[in-house]
């Protein structure tokens, strides 16, 4: 049988808007406001910052460098670029990775589903009660969260199977133009509503004596779940990449799409949270947890004028976002099984849904009838999210980087970041980026991993 040529991405812009698609999902608009609302609002947002810079931005170059030199799946990456040696075993664990996430992840997707259906039919706003009860009853159903979780998981793979060029590009490049306008609308709506300068307060003002180790963990994992890092996802993408793009370039403006996006889509949170507690004369909690904004925000858009075309904008937003990223992480395991399994692109996806179908059923029931299953502690759910968020990809990206500052050798790394000497970058520069991978990146994840070990 022929082998056909591997796909590339059509265009710049709609590789950088899959990638930014990628990056861009739950963990903006979901994760990162309750992680910043557990751990102290705008400490927690600088730590990010400066992990982002230091730690994310110099993975994020090594594996979207080690990606496009290698142009396979994560396994046989490391097996081309370092044949026979046990380098593999990372693309390996990358694949698993995404694969953990993919099961957690198309639970919350599968609830922003059903906050779309519900918002659309108008139950939602209609709802009229405490909307903590209205959470709890539907995600301790056994039925109804799992039925919208595989239905989130089936659009994930019919999108896949169209391919890259047709199937995530196109999707990629119109849903997130479309979110873009969406969450600026909300962000308008929260920022304008009386008391909401509480909110900005929160987020901007620092209180350094909320940092510790666990904050340090907290802040890293949270941004290398926000870029998509650590598993392999980038790396998939960029070996769809031509040999002209800019590495360096492309990672530091999806790194900044998507810091923004999420700062943005905390404006359209936090705020509003704050308004609203001021109006009805409580506390603002904004440590509400993964129930953030599926309970505080159907309160706060039902208390507000046009609140039902904001709930219908933000959810259909929500969904939006996370499918572009789920793609990115069942691509992983789709790429890694049309290769190294050798099945076709139809069946790779039949067998990541099944796959990541049955993880996400546990997941799911964990907030129903397995609620009190732990595993080390945790509900299934939880256990996925933080052994995936702070451990995994912390883990993995400490691998990529020593890969690429280590194995690949200075040359054979300034000469994929400048493309072989056509791109004109200053040496200083390319030079600083190395020493940021092979030396800065590893050692500060390895000091905070200690560092909260010790603690
Ligand atoms: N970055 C995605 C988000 O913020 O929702 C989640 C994610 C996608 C994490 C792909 C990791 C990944 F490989």
């Amino acid at each position: 049988m022929a082998v056909k040529p591997r796909e590339t991405f059509g265009s710049r812009m709609g590789m950088l808007l899959a990638m930014a698609g990628s990056a861009i999902g739950l963990g903006n608009i979901w994760r990162f406001p309750y992680t910043l609302g557990k751990n102290g609002g705008a400490a927690f947002l600088l730590l990010y910052v400066i992990m982002l810079v230091f730690i994310c931005l110099p993975v994020m170059i090594s594996e979207y460098l080690i990606g496009r030199r290698g142009a396979s799946n994560p396994f046989r990456t490391f097996d081309k670029l370092a044949p026979g040696s046990k380098w593999r075993w990372i693309g390996f664990i990358a694949v698993l990775a995404s694969g953990c996430i993919l099961s957690f992840y198309c639970v919350v997707g599968g609830w922003s589903v059903k906050y779309l259906v519900d918002a659309v039919s108008g139950s939602l706003m209609s709802f009229g009660g405490d909307y903590a009860d209205f959470f709890g009853a539907f995600i301790s159903n056994p039925w109804e969260p799992l039925t919208f979780t595989l239905i989130f998981l089936g659009i994930t793979g019919l999108i896949i199977a169209f391919g890259v060029r047709n199937g995530i590009e196109r999707m990629s490049k119109i849903m997130i133009s479309v979110l873009f306008v969406i969450i600026v609308l909300v962000v308008i709506r929260s920022l304008t509503l009386p008391g909401a300068s509480a909110g900005l307060r929160y987020m901007f003002v620092p209180d350094m004596s909320k940092i510790d180790a666990n904050t340090c963990v907290a802040a890293m994992g949270q941004a290398f779940f926000s870029l998509s890092i650590g598993c392999g996802c980038i790396l998939t993408y960029a070996s769809y990449v031509k040999k002209d793009e800019n590495i360096a370039a492309s990672a530091a403006w999806i790194s900044f799409f998507d810091t923004g996006f999420a700062v943005i889509a905390g404006l359209a949170i936090i705020p509003a949270v704050y308004a609203i507690a001021a109006m009805n004369g409580v506390e603002p909690d904004v440590n509400a947890g993964p129930g953030l904004v599926f309970i505080t925000l159907p309160g706060v858009f039902s208390s507000m004028p046009l609140g039902n075309a904001a709930a219908v904008l933000f959810f259909l937003a929500l969904l939006l976002a996370a499918i572009t990223s789920a793609i990115s992480l069942m691509e992983v395991l789709a790429a890694y099984i049309i290769e190294e399994l050798r099945k076709s692109r139809a069946m790779a996806v039949i067998i990541s849904f099944v796959l990541c179908g049955v993880v996400g059923m546990f997941c799911s029931l964990s907030f129903g009838p397995l609620d009190g299953f732990k595993l080390f502690g945790l509900s299934v759910f939880d256990f996925f999210d933080y052994i995936t968020s702070n451990i995994m990809l912390p883990v993995g990206g400490l691998f990529l980087a020593l890969f690429a500052g280590w194995r690949l050798k200075r040359a054979n790394f300034i000469d994929e970041l400048t493309n072989g000497g056509a791109l004109k970058m200053p040496r200083w520069l390319s030079l600083t980026i190395y020493y940021l991978v092979k030396f800065v990146a590893p050692i500060a994840i390895s000091v905070i991993f200690l560092n909260c070990i010790l603690s």
